[in-house]
């Protein structure tokens, strides 16, 4: 119906002209969906991002959830977020800017940030019955669109193309990508991927402040586990694994 490229992503599609959130739709009716299964919407009136932020979806960006049902243990879970990241950035990529991931899932270009990914799973015992991967890309809005307090550090693919993006090719593009993606994912030993996503990240090597809920941890990013966990070097030279957080360059 739309003309897509893959075979599993996007057979089923759930689309909505407005959603609280595309998370929500998706985590209500995944138990009962095929994977692969897609929820996007034009408008997000509840858009969430990661550690309770919220998350601004107007018009002209693009707002989806997909379902997956990889069988995985929880703990692998938080893999899919780097997945994800890696295929927005490749396919920003192939238009023509240079995507950068910073960890854990922001993909920016020029150090401003053009896509979050808020990824959620629930298991039985430590099995995943479903992942959803929540992905927000600022595509079509000028920066007006995006309200002041929001509006620092972020950007939009037409922002820095200087043209309108059809949404429709590029979601197409990104669902082919991010299959195979997970194709590789599946069938591939996870350090494949992982080097793929360093070759793009820009936080390795990095001076950075990772704020979680309990703490902040100041040193150098050293590298990433294979679960995805930041790795950080303190000044006392001793090294911690942060598996989830908020990161701040400390110089730009
Ligand atoms: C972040 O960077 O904090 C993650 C942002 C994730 C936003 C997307 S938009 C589609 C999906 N629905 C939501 O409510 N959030 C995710």
């Amino acid at each position: 119906q739309m003309g897509l490229k893959t075979t599993l992503l996007g057979q089923s599609i759930h689309y909505f002209e407005e959603v609280n959130s595309t998370n929500n739709v998706a985590k209500e009716i995944a138990a009962s969906e095929e994977e692969g299964t897609l929820v996007i919407a034009e408008i997000q009136k509840g858009g969430r991002g990661r550690m309770g932020r919220e998350w601004v979806s107007p018009h002209g960006g693009i707002w989806m959830s997909v379902i997956l049902k990889p069988g995985i243990p929880l703990r692998h879970a938080s893999r899919l977020t780097l997945v994800t990241g890696l295929a927005v950035a490749n396919v920003i990529r192939n238009m023509g800017l240079d995507a950068r991931i910073k960890w854990p899932n922001d993909v920016r270009i020029n150090g401003k940030k053009v896509c979050g990914i808020l990824t959620e799973a629930k298991a039985e015992v430590d099995r995943v019955e479903y992942v959803v991967l929540g992905i927000g890309i600022n595509v079509n809005m000028d920066l007006k669109d995006i309200p002041e307090s929001f509006r620092t550090g972020s950007t939009t693919l037409k922002v820095e193309l200087g043209r309108h993006i059809k949404r429709v090719s590029f979601l197409q593009d990104f669902l082919l990508e991010l299959e195979q993606q997970y194709i590789n994912f599946k069938t591939q030993p996870f350090s494949h991927i992982l080097n793929d996503w360093l070759a793009l990240s820009d936080t390795i090597g990095r001076e950075v402040k990772v704020t979680t809920p309990s703490r902040i941890i100041e040193g150098k990013a050293v590298g990433v586990t294979p679960d995805g966990a930041l790795i950080i070097r303190k000044a006392d030279d001793t090294k911690e694994e942060i598996i989830a957080g908020r990161c701040i360059y400390v110089r730009p």
